[in-house]
């Protein structure tokens, strides 16, 4: 068959099957923030609005394959029996970034009608995530919408000094948004010049976690959490992972020169440029940086950082910029072939439950479910999981977005 590239996602159809795959088919603002607090929130947030003010002050003027365990945990149980979040008697804070469609979507109406949370919904496009959760059903008083392009470091900037000032705490950052772009011949770029995947999926969110760290630092939520959402597509030890083209970091010398197609490569490991292989690249960046995180901050701070891989959720917005024939061929083909498929709404409520599921507190994790729906940790690939590596990505991507 005539299609180009696609694995999960990418470049070409695979076949996965709880946590491992094993055939693959080749082929091819506005500023919007809601400023009135619910009642319930604001007698929590008047101490915290001079903790905040503090934070105001010092970080946002900175320049510019093996399953190793099985947990108990099958997918609807979302923080009802959640003994110790009850014990601070508020809803949960929860920032999820690209609410407005997809997984993003669906866990935020799965926390939602837990009751138990208010989730930011941190979104480029204000309207079109308003009538998301409307169209979803999420009640009024269970969300906000706020202006967040991650593909602007001014915006995210502006994202954190906007939710600063709503004064409310902050209990669990989702790091969920992404752009997937496999049939771009050339690269596009973000506000400042970084080729648009990496840009998006990983500087955006890098910049946006590494100052949001210090308003978890300060929740006193009974369990505070930093998810990055990973994908089985950046690696390399499952047979998706090893759709071509596939993820590779190489010696960063591509990041090293600012990914700008001018006097560097747009792609990190400095090749030409793959849109496919640049969103994996990215997903790569995206569970580098979750270790990286757990590693540097975990004891000091009791931040629990984790990943995921929510199964192939064949429908969303992600695969808007495919061919229309691999759009109408890969849900059939996931949902009937390789049973590897996951529904939006299943996806969600996996995410809400690492968000919220006392028995996934643990940090360091990158999760995944078997057929059963059942939660495991995951193993990483072998580039995924380089403790070097993931310090240098660190280092250098606190260069490209102003934080040394
Ligand atoms: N679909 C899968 O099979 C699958 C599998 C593994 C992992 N994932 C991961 O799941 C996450 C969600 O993807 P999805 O499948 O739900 O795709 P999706 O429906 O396209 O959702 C992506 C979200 O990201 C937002 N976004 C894109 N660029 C942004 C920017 N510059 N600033 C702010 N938000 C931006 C989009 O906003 P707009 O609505 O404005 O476009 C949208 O809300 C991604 O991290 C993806 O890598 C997906």
């Amino acid at each position: 068959m005539a299609f180009k590239s696609a694995s999960i996602l990418p470049s070409s159809i695979s076949i996965y099957r709880e946590g491992k795959s094993n055939a693959s088919l080749k082929e091819a603002g506005f500023f919007g923030v809601s400023v009135s607090l619910p009642s319930y929130l604001k007698a929590d947030c008047n101490c915290y609005l001079i903790r905040s003010k503090e934070l105001r002050r010092s970080e946002l003027q900175l320049p510019i394959g093996t399953i190793k365990a099985q947990t108990a945990t099958t997918t609807p149980a979302i923080d009802e029996a959640a003994p110790e979040a009850k014990k601070t008697r508020r809803k949960g804070n929860v920032i999820i970034t690209g609410a407005s469609s997809g997984l993003g979507l669906a866990t935020a109406k799965a926390l939602a009608e837990t009751g138990q949370w208010n989730v930011i919904m941190a979104c480029r496009n204000f309207l079109k995530a308003e009538r998301a959760a409307k169209s979803a059903g999420i009640t009024k008083e269970n969300y906000n919408v706020m202006h967040l392009d991650l593909a602007s470091f001014d915006s995210v900037r502006q994202f954190v000094e906007n939710f600063r000032r709503l004064g409310m705490p902050l209990d669990v950052l989702v790091c969920n948004a992404a752009v997937y772009l496999p049939t771009a011949k050339e690269p596009s770029f973000t506000a400042e010049g970084f080729e648009l995947s990496v840009g998006t999926n990983h500087l955006g969110h890098f910049l946006l976690a590494r100052l949001l760290l210090d308003d978890l630092k300060l929740s006193d939520y009974s369990s505070k959490r930093l998810i990055i959402v990973g994908s089985i597509t950046g690696n390399t030890n499952t047979l998706a992972g090893n759709v071509p083209p596939k993820a590779n970091l190489g010696d960063l010398r591509g990041l090293a020169g600012g990914l700008n197609g001018i006097n560097s490569s747009p792609m990190i490991d400095g090749g030409e440029f793959d849109g496919a292989k640049a969103y994996k690249d990215s997903k790569v960046c995206n569970m580098l940086t979750m270790q990286e995180f757990h590693r540097r901050y975990h004891e000091e701070t009791g931040v629990t950082f984790a990943s995921l891989y929510p199964g192939c959720i064949a429908e969303t917005g992600l695969f808007r910029e495919h061919i229309p024939l691999f759009r109408l061929l890969f849900p059939p083909f996931q949902k009937y072939i390789t049973k590897g498929y996951v529904s939006e709404e299943e996806a969600g409520k996996r995410l809400a439950q690492v968000v919220s599921d006392p028995t996934l507190a643990k940090s360091g994790v990158y999760w995944s479910w078997n057929k059963y729906s059942s939660s495991f940790e995951n193993q990483l690939s072998e580039e995924a999981s380089d403790t070097e590596k993931a310090r240098k990505l660190w280092e250098m991507s606190e260069k490209l977005v102003g934080l040394a």
